[in-house]
């Protein structure tokens, strides 16, 4: 499809005719402070998820408890407590790949299904250190629960053949986004040669299992036994030049899979987009769009409504002198980017069936992930859940030599909160309403409702009330109660912190079932042991805790993300046939 100039509202409007869900409406533009700072996000190919980041003081704009720059004992404020020693233990990698059995009466019988997870889990090649949590390659762990108290776990690297080449070498052959090679400027300069590192998330459709970088294509694995098969084109949908998004969207309407990618070509000063529908569990291309954005940018996630593909565009733009210094190797080319508050974020619809997309001006913000987004049956609104975030910061890694694990001060975060936008697509009006006061991230919904109205979110938290901090616990938000929004939460231990919540409906749900009839699993990394655990939680009763802790042999670090795969139960006999030991070491953390 050719491009579609955009079509732009003339102006865009805080509406108060509107009633939100929950408080009262909030005005959003011109709050936003003018001024333009440099941020260090992560590249023109592929920026992963969770802000994991370095906040320096010369960056900083607000502070919990002050400086906290370096590793530090466990730290207190009010009457919650994370420790940060054991959360940096989370950035070891994991140097085992194995592959067994589980048991435990605590596990559900009606959990039946296998939960993928994916995140990157290498922080060391040879001698040389990873800077940023977003260039370790990526490992996928399995989980299948066989409804009878049993769990068959196995987890592999993804052989990528970047991974592969760089496992032989010993050390770092690909600059990363955020983490120079050694040697100085020269080895770096003008380098750059991407390797996919297959580390964000883990998608199963079709049949086949797919490990997930936006940066590049996905790789297929076997589901059974995690061995790496090639990287996929998805039955010659993708294009040689495609990339893949790690959101794809399902659209409950219409059992179809919504993907994306995005290629900013800041020498035009616009950023193609494409949009993939694939047939109900297949790799059948139902349609393509194929759209141009104005300006540099980019985008992690989508939503997807009955008419509408949608993206969140950040005031960002690419600076040319940050850019060369990138190129020259003399910073790493993810520190290129600005955020400009003064200027509106933007959000862009993009119309499923090709005809010309509309850019709608809302406040300033990022958003790396959405929740869900639907159009109201009565009105046509668009309403869309945002994890926001008013400001935008990843981590400055090239200009210090320790990783941003180690700097980072996960307090002084900006505030990444679940807001509803409510769009009128017609006239461009729009409101927003802060959903719940937890900072959180990671959000998602029952897919039986992904793309259609939703009560329920999920997601995890930090340990605060309301202040940025790591992510910890599991958050619950529930849209429906009398007198608007509430939420609910459990936070493990000061050193134990999970990954991502992923629910996963009962076997026995049908379409009657409430939304929320199901559990929430997470796994769970024990900065103190340096174990992790893979945790259930019922979905109704979440400030209960977990219902079951299953031990792992396995170290899992901090994750990304993951999905379950409900009814994908294959024997352990299978499985254990299937696993292959690799023939060659991880090496050391
Ligand atoms: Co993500």
């Amino acid at each position: 499809m050719a491009f579609t100039p955009s079509v732009v509202p003339s102006a865009s409007v805080v509406s108060s005719s509107v009633v939100p869900i929950g408080s009262q409406v909030q005005s959003s533009l011109g709050k936003a402070p003018n001024r333009t700072h440099h941020l260090h996000a992560a590249s023109l190919a592929g920026i992963a998820a969770v802000v994991v980041a370095a906040r320096k003081s010369r960056a900083q704009t607000k502070s919990r408890g002050g400086e906290a720059s370096e590793a530090q004992p466990a730290k207190k404020i009010g009457s919650q407590v994370w420790d940060r020693t054991a959360w940096i233990t989370g950035y070891n990698s994991a140097t085992t790949e194995d592959c067994y059995t589980v048991e435990s009466k605590d596990l559900p019988s009606d959990l039946k299904g296998t939960f993928f997870r994916n995140g990157p889990a290498k922080f060391k090649v040879g001698k040389d250190q990873i800077m940023h949590p977003f260039d370790g390659d990526g490992m996928v762990a399995a989980m299948t629960f066989d409804g009878a108290g049993r769990m068959h776990f196995r987890n592999r690297f993804v052989r990528t053949p970047g991974f592969v080449e760089e496992l032989k070498a010993g050390k770092m052959l690909y600059r990363g986004q955020f983490s120079p090679k050694a040697g100085g400027w020269l080895a770096n300069a003008f380098d750059m040669r991407v390797k996919n590192l297959a580390n964000t998330n883990v998608m199963f459709w079709g049949g086949r299992l797919l490990a997930l970088w936006e940066g590049g294509k996905p790789t297929e694995l076997d589901p059974l036994s995690l061995a790496t098969v090639c990287e996929s084109s998805l039955a010659g949908a993708l294009h040689k030049e495609d990339s893949f998004t790690a959101h794809p969207r399902y659209d409950a309407a219409t059992g179809r899979m919504v993907a994306f990618q995005y290629r900013p070509e800041p020498m035009k000063d616009i950023t193609k987009i494409s949009f993939w529908e694939f047939e109900n569990n297949s790799f059948s291309l139902h349609r393509r769009v194929d759209q141009e954005l104005p300006g540099f940018g980019f985008y992690h996630d989508c939503l997807v409504t009955k008419h509408y593909y949608i993206l969140s565009r950040a005031p960002v733009t690419l600076n040319g002198a940050e850019a060369l210094k990138g190129l020259l190797g003399f910073k790493s080319m993810g520190e290129s980017i600005s955020f400009d508050a003064s200027k509106p974020g933007q959000l862009a619809l993009i119309p499923r069936d090709g005809s010309p997309m509309k850019l709608i001006d809302v406040d300033a913000h990022f958003c790396f992930h959405f929740a869900n987004g639907f159009e109201r049956e009565y009105d046509g609104h668009l309403i869309l859940d945002i994890v926001r975030v008013p400001d935008f910061f990843l981590g400055e890694a090239s200009a210090d030599p320790k990783p941003v694990w180690e700097t980072a001060d996960m307090e002084a975060l900006p505030e990444s909160k679940l807001y509803r936008y409510d769009v009128n697509p017609q006239s461009g009006k729009w409101t927003k309403t802060k959903l719940c006061d937890r900072h959180m991230d990671f959000p998602s919904v029952n897919r039986r409702v992904s793309c259609l109205e939703h009560r329920y979110t999920f997601g995890a938290t930090s340990p605060f009330p309301e202040g940025a901090g790591p992510l910890q616990g599991v958050l619950k938000v529930d849209l429906a109660p009398e007198g608007g929004p509430a939420s609910d939460h459990w936070l493990p231990e000061p050193h134990e912190f999970l990954g991502e919540p992923v629910f996963c409906p009962k076997a026995t749900a049908g379409p009657g079932s409430a939304e929320d009839d199901g559990y929430v699993l997470s796994t769970l990394m024990n900065g103190k042991t340096q174990r992790s655990e893979l945790v259930v939680l019922d979905a109704q009763k979440i400030s209960q805790g977990p219902i079951c802790r299953l031990p792992l042999k396995t170290f899992l670090p901090h994750g990304l993300h993951g999905t379950y795969v409900p009814g994908y139960v294959p024997t352990e006999q299978a499985i254990k046939a299937a696993w292959v030991k690799e023939p060659t070491s991880l090496g050391g953390q």
